[in-house]
């Protein structure tokens, strides 16, 4: 992978995910998961909410930050345990604005992009696999250049930093029924990111 990149496979254990995965419930319960629309309209396949200071929100008008879940309420805060990994293996000395919580039903995918909504790319970007084994695919900073593809399993963590913060990245495919951490099956991940 790209210089920068750092995947910390197998970071959480089950008994940690599985308590993470209840955090998330309560976020879910108090931000209910929605299909942001593209830019260009369509709903995306993956649904999603926040935590935090700001949740990511995108629609017509394009990507962006948002104060507000859209049913108008605020986001609920990070939970402390997901706080706690940023902590351990980033700093303490800034916490992440956002903990964007993504949910792949077994069909949903992500195309590649940078992540390039935030203010000071020096901070990376954390990001915490939860469920199902996911096509990860991440290239450089070029838009069109070569690359890689690496599986996410439930537990691993990867943080994009240095030259990785904007790289290019995507999710391919789930591949359903390689968990058993969700009843229903599917994948959660949480990326952490500072906004302003
Ligand atoms: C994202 O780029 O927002 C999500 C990446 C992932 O699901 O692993
Ligand atoms: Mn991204």
């Amino acid at each position: 992978m790209i210089g920068g990149a750092a995947l910390h496979s197998g970071y959480l254990d089950v008994r940690e995910q599985a308590a993470i995965v209840e955090d998330i419930r309560a976020v879910v319960a108090a931000a209910p998961l929605f299909s942001p629309l593209t830019p260009w309209g369509k709903p995306m396949s993956v649904r999603m909410t926040s935590a935090g200071k700001y949740g990511w929100y995108s629609d017509r008008k394009g990507y962006r930050y948002a104060e507000r879940h859209p049913a108008g309420t605020q986001w609920p805060p990070i939970p402390e345990r997901v706080l706690a990994i940023w902590h351990r293996l980033v700093s303490r000395a800034r916490d992440p604005d956002c903990c964007l919580v993504n949910y792949y039903g077994e069909n949903a995918k992500m195309g590649l992009h940078q992540d390039r909504d935030e203010a000071d790319f020096g901070w990376p970007v954390l990001s915490v696999s939860l469920g199902d084994d996911a096509r990860f695919r991440i290239g450089g900073t070029e838009r069109g250049g070569p690359t890689e593809s690496v599986w996410l399993r439930s537990g691993d963590v990867l943080i994009l930093g240095g030259a990785a913060r904007l790289a290019h990245h995507g999710v391919d495919r789930i591949a359903a029924g390689t968990s058993t951490l969700l009843p229903k099956g599917g994948r959660i991940n949480l990326t952490l990111r500072v906004v302003d």
